[in-house]
């Protein structure tokens, strides 16, 4: 449970909140590249952090982020000419590049200078790994970048969820490991899974006991269960300032991953989900609907990207019938069933009235980390975790078998750093079914 200050705290992130401020200290992921697919192309409505702001991708390729509303008179950029290196606004022809600078204003007299003082409010954009990143904060010169291993390899593969819920109430989802085998498997019978598999081990005792600790980069947990008769099943994951977790599911070692869950504002966030590698065999899950879900056409409207076709209007397509015999839910895949009950509490959860249990100790650490960088930010001043130092947030998630008693920890050290090979390493450690 939360105060009601605290929760406000830890949801807001509009432009000049504690969350907001400490969430535009970092680099943060606005739009796929793809999303912009051509120089002097339309461009993108993109709100974010609680800004409304139009991207566009100039003749040289570069990619712009501009405030909405034309520094002149207000109208929106969004129906800009995106022409030779800058947006020109319709109404009245002033054109903007893509660091705000007004580099044409037509209908004033030829020998005004006007136009040198006029600014518009623009943040810096770089490409990497499919992904049109942005710094919104207060630097001159931003940070670097952070050294996400799934995000640096060209190959990576990258969905992209809008979800109708605030950013927090959507990760915390991510670093909850407990609700896996209720609202994933909670229809599934240990004995229907192979043995020597992470989900026979995980059906078979479905109450794990947590270990949380702090890391460089945030929060770390382990969740054990025990495995075969001198040896725990432990699932790793990682919260990562300001917004990224590590999932727990598959092999510590193999998996590649981050999900970032980026605020648009308070009641909507943009998750994506990237990962490299090959994915595990599609074979017995447990009666589980792997696939991703069905997307709708983006739209141009601030709230028309990447939009689920099952979602909270239409019930996220429950079935009653199926809820009875072949999922505990009746939902239909794993992503929607996160989504429906993560925006079932209502745009943004009012923390001061849960209860919570030993199965939320991440949870709780998470929160904790963000109320008090956030109040250390705005307080003293101080400089979040990881954002001078990319390298913390080289690190991996997944699932691993220990001997009982070893230290989870120091036994994991290598399996947890990105950027490590692991010969003989197999998706087989662990079942090779398809992981949740
Ligand atoms: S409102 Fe944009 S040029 Fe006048
Ligand atoms: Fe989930």
């Amino acid at each position: 449970m939360l105060s009601r200050d605290d929760n406000e705290l830890l949801c807001r992130i509009g432009p000049g909140t504690p969350m907001g401020n400490l969430m535009r200290q970092y680099w943060v992921p606005a739009a796929l590249s793809s999303e912009l697919p051509e120089p002097d192309g339309a461009p993108l409505r993109v709100r974010l952090l609680g800004e409304d702001l139009i991207a566009f991708r100039v003749s040289s390729g570069a990619v712009g982020l501009i405030q909405n509303s034309c520094p002149h008179r207000g109208a929106s950029l969004f129906y800009g000419r995106n022409e030779a290196e800058g947006l020109r606004c319709v109404y009245h022809g002033w054109k903007f590049d893509v660091g705000g600078r007004c580099v044409d204003m037509p209908i004033e007299p030829a020998e005004s200078n006007f136009k040198q003082k006029v600014r518009a409010v623009t943040y810096p954009c770089v490409e990497r790994g499919g992904l049109i990143w942005t710094y919104l904060g207060p630097r001159p010169t931003p940070p670097p970048m952070p050294e996400l291993e799934a995000t640096m390899l060209a190959d990576n593969r990258i969905q992209v969820y809008q979800r109708d819920c605030n950013w927090i109430q959507a990760l915390e989802g991510d670093i909850d490991t407990g609700h896996t085998v209720y609202l994933h498997l909670g229809g599934v019978d240990a004995s229907e899974v192979p043995p020597d598999s992470w989900a026979r081990y995980a059906l078979a005792d479905r109450a794990p006991r947590y270990e949380v600790t702090d890391t460089d980069s945030g929060v770390m947990y382990g969740a054990y269960r025990p495995a075969e008769a001198d040896t725990n099943y432990w699932r790793i994951a990682n919260f990562l300032f300001p917004f990224y977790a590590m999932i727990p599911t598959g092999v510590l070692g193999l998996e590649v991953r981050v999900r970032a869950w980026v605020p648009m504002d308070d009641a909507h966030t943009l998750a994506f989900l990237i990962t490299h590698g090959a994915p595990p065999p599609p074979r017995n899950a447990g009666r589980q609907a792997v696939a991703p879900p069905e997307t709708l056409p983006n739209t141009t409207d601030w709230y028309g990207r990447f939009r689920c076709a099952a979602d909270g209007t239409n019930d996220y397509l429950i079935d009653r019938k199926a809820q009875k015999t072949v999922s505990f839910t009746g939902i239909g895949s794993i992503h929607l069933q996160d989504q429906a009950v993560t925006e079932s509490m209502g745009p943004v959860y009012d923390r001061t009235r849960e209860h919570l249990g030993t199965s939320d100790a991440m949870v709780i650490r998470t929160r904790k980390r963000l109320l008090d960088a956030a109040r250390a930010l705005r307080d003293r001043g101080q400089i979040p975790p990881g954002v001078d130092d990319p390298r913390v947030y080289a690190v991996r998630s997944g699932g691993v078998v220990l001997r009982r008693g070893a230290d989870w920890i120091e036994a994991t050290q290598k399996l947890r750093t990105a950027w490590t090979e692991h010969p003989g390493l197999t998706r087989s450690v662990l079942g090779n079914i398809p992981a949740v």
